[in-house]
């Protein structure tokens, strides 16, 4: 097995192919889109985390490099999305390595924090990996013109780098959902 950190640029058609096939059986309800793409709703990660085994991808987590609004703040963070570990792979905590992997890469790259949304029980995995919950906060998207607040059941998690304290305030993505 195989951790390899890689940036958006140096991803070719080839990888792209394998890392969506894992995409499609992790998240099987959206087959029409990673079908076709990965960079879902336009968003391009900075860096990739791609954990292989020879040709078949296991595990992979994108990271973009957004900014966003926190209360009054704009505040730039390492985002991470599109978490996933092939069912086959699964139970061995491989996420652990892929999320450690991305953590040490996003430290080196001097981001202050990092942001994710998931949802219970798998918030237990990032709990363990370190990351903290934003509770009892507002937050909101932007999808075709229109502000929409994500629903309570995503909990929002930050990982504090370089700064230790998230700044108060709701959360406003300036844009889509990554
Ligand atoms: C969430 C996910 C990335 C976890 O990856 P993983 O490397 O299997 O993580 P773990 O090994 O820690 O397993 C997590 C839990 O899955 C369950 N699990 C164990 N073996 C499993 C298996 N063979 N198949 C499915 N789930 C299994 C267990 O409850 C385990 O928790 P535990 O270790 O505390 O008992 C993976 O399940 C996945 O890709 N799910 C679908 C996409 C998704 O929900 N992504 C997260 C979006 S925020």
């Amino acid at each position: 097995m195989e951790i390899i950190v890689i940036d958006e640029c140096d991803i070719d058609e080839h990888l792209d192919e394998v890392i969506r096939d894992t995409l499609v059986l992790c998240f099987p309800h959206r087959t029409d889109i990673f079908s076709k793409v990965r960079r879902w709703r336009g968003n391009t990660p900075l860096f990739n985390v791609v954990v292989r085994n020879g040709e078949i991808v296991c595990g992979y987590l994108a990271v973009l490099d957004r900014t966003i609004q926190v209360g009054p703040d704009k505040v730039r963070l390492a985002s991470v999305g599109l978490v996933g570990v092939a069912p086959v792979y699964r139970g061995k905590r491989l996420i652990d390595s892929a999320l450690s992997a991305a953590m040490a890469e996003a430290q080196e790259r001097k981001f202050h924090f990092g942001l994710l949304f998931t949802h219970r029980p798998t918030n237990s995995i990032y709990a363990r990996n370190g990351w903290l919950e934003l509770n009892d906060r507002k937050a909101l998207y932007i999808e075709a013109g229109k502000e929409i607040e994500i629903p309570p059941e995503n909990v929002a998690m930050y990982y504090p780098f370089k700064e230790k304290n998230f700044p108060p305030g709701d959360i406003h993505l300036l844009g889509d959902k990554w």
